[in-house]
């Protein structure tokens, strides 16, 4: 079955306590934390004491997804404050020597870890970290804000990082985020995703009904 993951990045922070309760009563197995610091890219949302009421009010796991410069420094916390999975960019870390690091160091705390690429970095840029991360994540749209229109060029990136992790004998997963409805979920989990991040599409409609339409 899909993973759906909810991105509170979308909720109405005005019907707080009704949504998570929505979220809670719904068959979405995780949240989506977007942190954001405005440089990596141009917005910025919240860091660990708001995800950490949410650690106590939601059910679902907790996958935060950081589009900040300094993925090292926060790692730690978020996993403190009740992280199931932290996923970083690959393309903030100029040193790659880094990135082997910092998934070493989530392993070695027993943690979940992932890897995200922007839509125009190539895809090669995550071969090398087959069998390191637990996780990639391909954005379908360029980070930095919700409701934008879903590139469909993912879709082949889904295919080809199916194959080489099949190749590989790798079990981890591949989560998809940016513009997923129903029907941009369904060409994701054919070809080959495991995980489905909606933001705008669950929040702007029946919570439970649009998060079971991407089960
Ligand atoms: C964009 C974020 C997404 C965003 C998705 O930078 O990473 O998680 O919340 O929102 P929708 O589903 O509205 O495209
Ligand atoms: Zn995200």
């Amino acid at each position: 079955m899909t993973i759906v993951a909810p991105s509170v990045l979308s909720l109405d922070y005005s019907h707080m306590e009704k949504q998570i309760q929505q979220l809670n009563e719904s068959e979405a197995e995780w949240l989506h934390f977007d942190v954001m610091d405005g440089h990596f890219v141009p917005n910025l949302t919240f860091g660990t004491d708001i995800m950490k009421g949410f650690a106590k009010s939601s059910r679902q796991k907790l996958d935060v997804h950081v589009m900040i410069e300094d993925p090292v420094a926060f790692m730690d916390s978020f996993y403190e404050a009740g992280a199931y999975n932290y996923t970083f960019h690959e393309e903030a870390l100029m040193h790659k020597e880094e990135i082997a690091k910092l998934a070493a160091h989530a392993h070695e705390l027993g943690k979940s870890v992932g890897l995200s690429i922007k839509p125009g970095t190539p895809l090669e840029y995550l071969k090398p970290w087959i069998g390191k991360f637990d996780l990639f994540l391909l954005m379908s749209v360029e980070p930095g804000f919700g409701g934008q229109k879903f590139q469909p060029a993912v879709l082949d990136r889904i295919r080809t990082l199916r194959k080489w992790l099949m190749e590989e004998g790798s079990t981890a997963l591949i989560e998809v985020d940016g513009g997923i409805n129903a029907e941009t979920g369904k060409q994701c989990v054919e070809a080959g995703a495991d995980v489905l991040v909606a933001g705008s599409y669950v929040f702007k409609n029946d919570i439970r009904k649009a998060v079971h339409s991407l089960v």
